[in-house]
């Protein structure tokens, strides 16, 4: 799954022109902390000052589903994907925020999943296993349409996300959320 995504990022080029999208989600920038991890912070810091120029989006099968709350405090841009800054089929690669003390409900997906966590301390629970608190620097990993839920932190946390595989589908709620 690495490899393919290392093969992706190799061939990614520039597109002569990003359009920027704001949400409200980017008010909780400001209250990002780095976690002192040199190689973590450098792809925070990077992110922080391209985040106001960069288009951010929201799951579109979310909308009318999910509250408005919800909407309110989480939004990502896709770097690399389908319809991304960076046109690619099989591979997705992104960066995401969420809000304080907000619950992602119960949700599952085609594509094979890599987080990498860049700030915050969520808890992500699968259907499969315990509650486990992750801390910058942690990788999770998710199979193929394993559901997971998100349970985040008192401060903001960033999550880079690869997917591999069907990455065209976006994630959608497991028996409405839960
Ligand atoms: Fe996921």
């Amino acid at each position: 799954m690495v490899a393919a995504v290392l093969d992706a990022l190799d061939e990614a080029r520039s597109p002569a022109k990003v359009e920027a999208r704001h949400l409200p989600v980017l008010r909780h920038l400001e209250a990002v902390e780095l976690c002192g991890d040199a190689a973590v912070d450098a792809v925070m810091e990077e992110f922080l000052s391209l985040a106001p120029a960069l288009p951010w989006i929201q799951t579109a099968g979310y909308r009318g589903v999910l509250s408005q709350d919800f909407h309110d405090n989480y939004g990502y841009v896709q770097l690399i994907g389908p319809t991304s800054i960076v046109e690619h089929r099989s591979v997705r690669v992104g960066i995401g925020v969420w809000g304080p003390n907000l619950h992602y409900p119960s949700h599952h997906h085609e594509a094979e999943e890599l987080y990498h966590v860049l700030a915050g301390e969520p808890t992500f629970t699968s259907a499969d296993g315990a509650p486990r608190t992750a801390q910058p620097g942690d990788a999770v990993h998710h199979a193929p349409w394993q559901p997971h839920q998100q349970d985040f932190g008192a401060t903001p946390t960033v999550l880079l996300y690869c997917w591999t595989g069907e990455v065209v589908t976006d994630a959608a709620l497991v028996d409405g959320g839960c």
